[in-house]
C-alpha cells in the first residue's frame, strides 16, 4: 500500500500498486476510495495479498465501524480482496452490488443476501447528503461492473475503466507525462477489455457520450491516480480503441529474451 491521499474534502484514496510482470513494463495502480458522505461509503476493498496494510490505510482515514456502504465496482480479486475483513469491522455496512455480483462473489466467499443492497446500473442510492448514481463504465471486464457517480463532488468512481499503465506510482494522474499517460491508458484499456476490438465504434461512442454528458470533474479509476480535467482526452483516446492494434503480451520465448537482457544488466527492448 502507498500513503492514503486526500482527493478532496469528501474523498480519500487508498492507493496501492503492482509492478507489471514484464520487466520495465511499469506499474498499475490498485485503488480503493472512501467517500465521506453523511452515510460513509467505501468503494472497493483492495488486494487480499496485503490485508494488514489495507486495513491500516483504511483505519487512517475512517473508523471502519462508521462505514454504512461498501460499493463493489466488480468482483475481481483486486476489488474484493479484503471485503470479508472489512465486513467483520463494519457491522452497519451493506454491500452494494447487483445480483450478478452476488452470484460471482459466491465463488470466493459465502455472501448472504442480508449483507447486500442490490443496485442496478441506472439506479440511484441516497447516502444522506447526496444521491449517488450507478453508472456502468463504457469498458468493463466483469458483467457485474458498476461505477458510481457523485454529483456533489463531481467524482466518478469508474471501476477498471480509465485505468492506465504508468512508469511509476504517482498520487495524481497529472504527474505523468501526458503522451506517456495516454499510451499507457490505451494499452491498459485494450488489454483489460479486449472485446473493445469487437465493438461497433458508433455504439461505443454513444456510451462514451453518456460519460461526456455526465461531465465528471474527476475520474477515480481503480487503476489510475485521480484524474481531474482529463475527461475529454480520455474519451477521445477511448473512441479510437476499437480499430487500434490489439494488446499482445510477450510469449514464452520473448519473455525469456527479456529476462536474459535484464539478467545481463541491459534495459529490455521491445524487440526482445
Ligand atoms: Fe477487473
Ligand atoms: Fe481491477
Amino acid at each position: 500500500m502507498d500513503k492514503p491521499v486526500q482527493v478532496n474534502s469528501d474523498i480519500a484514496l487508498l492507493p496501492s500498486h503492482l509492478p507489471l510482470p514484464i520487466p520495465g513494463g511499469g506499474y498499475l495502480g490498485i485503488n480503493a476510495y472512501v467517500l465521506k458522505s453523511q452515510q460513509p461509503m467505501l468503494v472497493d476493498t483492495g488486494m487480499g495479498i496485503e490485508p494488514d496494510e489495507y486495513m491500516s490505510a483504511l483505519e487512517s482515514v475512517i473508523d471502519p465501524s462508521e462505514i454504512q456502504w461498501i460499493w463493489i465496482t466488480h468482483d475481481d480479486a483486486d476489488h474484493i480482496g479484503n471485503l470479508e475483513a472489512v465486513m467483520a469491522r463494519a457491522p452497519k455496512a451493506k454491500i452494494i452490488t447487483n445480483i450478478i455480483g452476488v452470484a460471482r462473489m459466491e465463488t470466493a466467499w459465502h455472501i448472504k443476501l442480508d449483507m447486500v443492497h442490490l443496485v442496478n446500473p441506472g439506479e440511484t442510492l441516497d447516502v444522506g447528503d447526496r444521491v449517488l448514481h450507478a453508472v456502468r463504465p463504457p469498458l468493463f471486464d466483469s458483467p457485474a461492473t458498476m461505477g458510481v457517480y457523485d454529483p456533489k463532488s463531481g467524482a466518478y468512481f469508474s471501476s477498471d475503466c480509465f485505468g492506465a499503465f504508468i512508469p511509476e506510482p504517482v498520487p495524481d494522474a497529472r504527474d505523468v507525462d501526458n503522451d506517456v499517460l495516454l499510451e499507457g491508458f490505451g494499452m491498459f484499456n485494450k488489454g483489460n477489455h479486449p472485446w473493445v476490438h469487437l465493438a461497433d465504434e458508433k455504439k461505443l461512442a454513444s456510451r462514451l457520450n453518456i460519460i461526456k454528458e455526465m461531465n465528471p470533474q474527476t475520474i477515480l479509476s481503480g487503476h489510475l491516480a485521480p484524474a481531474s480535467g482529463m475527461l475529454d482526452q480520455f474519451l477521445e483516446t477511448m473512441s479510437h480503441l476499437p480499430s487500434a492494434d490489439p494488446f499482445v503480451g510477450p510469449n514464452q520465448l520473448e519473455i525469456e529474451q527479456i529476462m536474459a537482457q535484464v539478467n545481463a544488466g541491459q534495459t529490455p527492448t521491445a524487440e526482445a
